[in-house]
């Protein structure tokens, strides 16, 4: 009956575990020995769980342990502790761990623990063989095989007695060892290799120590090479000079390295299929040097070196010449000389040609004579070239010829081109411009070609060439070149003596004036309107006048003037500015005029009242008397009147203007007393200037207009201005 009874209450509990109540009041997580751990060392990672129930028996829930997000384990336990081992902890275990514990729906996960692996296991280092020649190729096998990739490497090629590094490799492998290959150079005899691997643990690196391969015995593959001089002892400029150099080969190389014998640094001899190389050659004081032998294979190169001391048998030769700059026609003369040693055979050379077998040479020089002369000197077998000498021979210079692009006048600003040239004479030949006897500019032809100067002469200029080459004769100087130089007329004015309102019957006067401008200058004086200049003049003057001794309304009108010299090459010359002249009338004419107008008004007045009282008397004799006053006055009008009387009576001289108009147009006189009238009709007499000056063109030109219409004129003043305007 008792198992049956234990049965019973133990289904009863287990029914009863289904209504009970569970809580985690708490879960957290420790670690053994501790969160860091040096790698290798066993770990082992716990879950601790808290759990309240009103159970009797302890619930089962499920544990589970996570590395960096990622589940590694899942266990169901009843109790209260679960562990998580890791034997021997690598780089690769660290990390962010927690646990997680679910009891039926309830779920509480721990916070993160870090962990910490110290160190990295040392490397394994093996190599693919252990000895080697010169030359040759190690391959390096580094590995951890204990850790995870990525892992840094570091070889390096230690010389085994030497402290020094003769290597270093670095490599970041995928797979958890590196294979890397180091030559065996010349200097390496007993060689060992270290390694170290790296491995980043978050922002963390650990490292392993370095550790060391076996030996590599490095076995040579040639000697360093010997030089072999013969003959022994002192060696004199004349003998056979023999140089070798030979090297000894390991029977572990298949070919031969090359042998290179420098001398500095050109290679003097070679070879690719022997043991020695060979250089052979007359001594000579030349030969003496600084010599070195290379041997080469691929990345093998070894070199010894030998200072060489050739004597000399004779000095080199020394070529002397008179002079190495002579005239044309002086005496050339060159000699051989060696110091000491006058028992040689000799020869003189210009470039490739020889001209003596002797030690001396002489000739009458010739300009083609110029070029580079040498000479050798000869004992026996030795024969010694001297330095090169310069010979230059002269030809005297022709006089130089002095010409130019331009005409015999040049107009100031204008460029000019000045040639010089010395047919004959020898080059480079230096020409300096001469202007005004001072050097104005240098040029250096390397040809008999004409040098060509440019100048802008702003006034009157003498030019000379004076040329100079290597000739002893001093310089030569052509003719001169005389230029003349013509300015153009420049800034036009027009101006009035006095104010530009002038009483009439005083002297007025136009003055026409440039800046500068050559002589001859020709001044035109125009009133505006008309197509020909009232007056004009030639001057050896910057300014040019005009008078009008007794000016009258006529006068009265806008002037200008132009300029023009020979340098003006367009057919407009240039033009001043407008000039308006008012005339006005003096007072005491006026009030002359106001007295005689009251005067006749006057006399009228008492003719008229005797008249009145006359007819009152006799009525017979009235009409006849009071025409006749008026009847001169008339007349007067209707003839020339001279000067000094216009002078006197300002009435007449205003009637004389009309007086002139009359005579054109008799038909359509005017009535002399109306002032108005007279002042319009200055303005069609506008000849009048002319006729003051009394010369046959102004004439001719009045002649012309007093026939036209006013009208008519206007017309034709505007038609001239238009072709004026279209050229
Ligand atoms: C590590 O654990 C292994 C068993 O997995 C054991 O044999 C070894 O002795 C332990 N090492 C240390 C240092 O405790
Ligand atoms: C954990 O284990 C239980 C039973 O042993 C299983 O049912 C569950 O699927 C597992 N969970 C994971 C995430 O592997
Ligand atoms: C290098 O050594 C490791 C460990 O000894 C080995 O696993 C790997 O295969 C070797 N690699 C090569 C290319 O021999
Ligand atoms: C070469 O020899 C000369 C004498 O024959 C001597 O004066 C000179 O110093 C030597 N030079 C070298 C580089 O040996
Ligand atoms: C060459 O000229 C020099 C003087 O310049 C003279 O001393 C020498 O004797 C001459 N030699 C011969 C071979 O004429
Ligand atoms: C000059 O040349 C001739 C012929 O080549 C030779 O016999 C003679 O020995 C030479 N003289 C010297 C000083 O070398
Ligand atoms: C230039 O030289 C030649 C011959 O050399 C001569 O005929 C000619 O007259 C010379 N000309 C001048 C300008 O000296
Ligand atoms: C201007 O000067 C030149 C030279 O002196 C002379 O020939 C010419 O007659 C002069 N002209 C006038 C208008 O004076």
């Amino acid at each position: 009956m008792r198992p049956a009874a234990l049965l019973m209450l133990l289904f009863c509990s287990s029914l009863k575990a289904q209504e009970n109540s569970f809580t985690i009041n708490s879960i957290h997580m420790e670690s053994l020995p501790a969160w860091e751990v040096l790698n290798g060392h066993n770990l082992t990672l716990k879950c601790l769980v808290d759990i309240s129930t009103t159970s009797q028996v302890r619930p089962q829930h499920l544990v589970q342990f996570y590395k960096d997000d990622v589940m590694l384990n899942n266990v169901t336990s009843t109790e209260h502790t679960e562990s998580y081992f890791i034997p021997q902890a690598r780089v690769f275990h660290s990390g962010r761990y927690k646990c997680t514990v679910i009891l039926n729906n309830k779920v509480k996960t721990t916070q993160e623990y870090q962990v910490v692996v110290r160190g990295v296991p040392n490397p394994m280092v093996t190599l693919n063989k252990k000895e080697e020649i010169e030359g040759g190729i190690v391959t390096v096998n580094c590995s951890v095989p204990e850790e995870e990739p990525p892992i840094y490497f570091i070889i390096e090629k230690n010389e085994l007695d030497a402290k020094i590094v003769k290597q270093r490799r670095e490599k970041n492998s995928n797979q958890n060892f590196v294979i890397m290959e180091f030559p065996i150079e010349e200097q390496d005899h007993l060689l060992v290799f270290t390694c170290q691997a790296r491995i980043m643990s978050g922002i963390q690196q650990q490292t392993s120590e370095f550790t060391r391969s076996e030996f590599v015995t490095v076995r040579e593959s040639f000697s360093t090479p010997r030089f072999h001089i013969s003959p022994r002892g002192i060696i004199t400029e004349g003998d056979q000079l023999q140089m070798k150099c030979t090297v000894q080969v390991t029977h572990l190389v298949q070919e031969y390295p090359e042998i290179i014998i420098q001398k500095g640094k050109t290679i003097v001899a070679t070879t690719k299929h022997s043991n020695e190389a060979v250089y052979s050659v007359m001594a000579l004081v030349e030969h003496s040097g600084h010599y070195k032998c290379k041997v080469e294979s691929n990345r093998i190169s070894k070199a010894s070196s030998i200072v060489l001391n050739i004597t000399e048998l004779f000095p080199k030769p020394k070529l002397e010449s008179s002079s190495s700059l002579l005239d044309q026609g002086k005496r050339l003369s060159l000699s051989c000389l060696v110091p000491g040693t006058p028992l040689a055979n000799f020869t003189i050379q210009k470039e490739d040609m020889i001209l003596s077998q002797d030690q001396n040479f002489s000739k009458i020089a010739e300009e083609k004579d110029s070029g580079v002369y040498t000479c050798t000197a000869g004992i026996g077998k030795v024969v010694k070239r001297s330095s090169a000498v310069q010979i230059t021979v002269c030809e005297m210079l022709s006089t130089p010829k002095i010409f130019h692009d331009a005409k015999s006048e040049i107009i100031k600003g204008h460029t000019i081109s000045i040639s010089c040239q010395s047919i004959n004479g020898t080059a480079p030949i230096t020409y300096h411009l001469l202007k005004a006897m001072n050097i104005f500019r240098s040029y250096t032809m390397t040809s008999n070609d004409h040098a060509i100067f440019t100048d802008r002469p702003i006034k009157d200029v003498e030019y000379q060439c004076m040329a100079d080459n290597c000739h002893s004769h001093s310089e030569m100087v052509s003719e001169v070149l005389r230029v003349k130089v013509i300015a153009p007329v420049d800034e036009v004015t027009i101006s009035i003596l006095s104010s530009n309102e002038v009483r009439s019957g005083d002297e007025m006067v136009l003055l026409c004036s440039v800046k500068e401008g050559t002589f001859p200058i020709t001044y035109m004086f125009y009133k505006e309107k008309e197509d020909k200049p009232f007056y004009q003049t030639v001057m050896n003057s910057t300014q040019a006048f005009w008078h009008k001794q007794q000016t009258s309304k006529d006068q009265e009108g806008q002037y200008y003037c132009t300029a023009s010299n020979q340098a003006i090459l367009t057919r407009s010359s240039p033009r001043s500015s407008t000039l308006t002249v008012r005339v006005f009338l003096a007072p005491w004419k006026k009030g002359l005029i106001a007295v005689i107008v009251i005067g006749v008004i006057i006399a009228t007045l008492i003719v008229g009242a005797k008249c009145y009282f006359l007819r009152k008397a006799k009525a017979k004799q009235i009409p006849v008397e009071m025409s006749r006053p008026a009847a001169p006055l008339l007349n007067s009008n209707n003839e020339k009147v001279s000067e000094p009387n216009v002078e006197a009576n300002s009435h007449y001289g205003y009637n004389d203007d009309v007086g002139n108009h009359a005579m054109k147009t008799p038909n359509q006189n005017k009535d002399p007393q109306n002032t108005d009238v007279e002042y319009t009709e200055v303005e069609v007499s506008s000849v009048e200037p002319h006729q003051a000056l009394g010369t046959k063109s102004t004439e001719t030109v009045y002649s012309e207009i007093r026939k036209v219409d006013p009208n008519f004129m206007e017309n034709r003043y505007s038609r001239t201005e238009g072709s004026l305007d279209g050229t």
